[in-house]
């Protein structure tokens, strides 16, 4: 193998020796400074899913208003429990939710009984960036946006070009997000995985061009 390596070699080599064996590659010395994310140790098998994602609430049943009523988003589990909390430093009584998504992962909510508590522990500010965004098709893009608007609820659609989004807020301030793929997003991902290193790298030092060239001009 000569030239650029082919990363699909590269797991297969961390697997045995942890490091890129460069002379099995038969690169040339001017080849031997790995790029960027090069020599990662990656797992022997990725995370298979998105189990829970946790977010701390007020009210669970105005939680589940919005997750379930308005959004169609199932309940599925509620845990009621007590237990010490090691930032409190007390024993504190708190409910726990999940609402499934198609995969099987989840959303998943605490209410603590004490208000004290959900002032300490409640995320602060979270609409400014923090979000969770699931992949939907149209058809369920589409019914989203009606099931917002029958509510009344406030909600905004960008269309970033490698997906386009539908954002709502959750009574608790969670920033909510349904995405759908374009139909060549296999072509995005293929180029993304191909440069995601070396744009991150130019990004971080301090090269701002922008690279969505997906994304429809404004
Ligand atoms: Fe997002």
């Amino acid at each position: 193998m000569t030239g650029s390596l082919d990363k699909t070699q590269i797991p297969a080599m961390i697997g045995k020796t942890h490091t890129i064996d460069w002379e099995e590659t038969g690169m040339d010395d001017a080849s031997k400074t790995p790029a960027p994310g090069e020599n990662a140790r990656l797992l022997q098998r990725q995370p298979e899913r998105l189990h829970h994602y946790a977010f701390v609430v007020r009210d669970q049943e105005a939680n589940r208003q919005f997750f379930e009523d308005v959004l169609g988003i199932p309940l599925v589990a509620t845990w009621c429990e007590k237990g010490h909390h090691r930032i409190l430093g007390r024993e504190i009584e708190f409910c726990h939710t999940f609402f499934a998504v198609g995969d099987g992962s989840a959303l998943a909510f605490f209410q603590y009984a004490d208000d004290d508590a959900y002032e300490q522990l409640k995320c602060q500010r979270a609409s400014r960036g923090q979000h969770i965004s699931f992949k939907v098709d149209q058809t369920t893009f589409d019914e989203i946006q009606q099931r917002l608007n029958a509510a009344g609820v406030a909600s905004r659609v960008i269309d970033h070009g490698y997906c386009k989004s539908v954002y709502a807020e959750s009574p608790d301030d969670l920033t909510v997000e349904f995405t759908i793929d374009p139909p060549h997003v296999d072509k995005i991902d293929a180029w993304q995985r191909g440069i995601a290193h070396a744009e991150l790298a130019r990004w971080m030092n301090g090269d701002r061009k922008t690279n969505n060239e997906e994304r429809p001009a404004q």
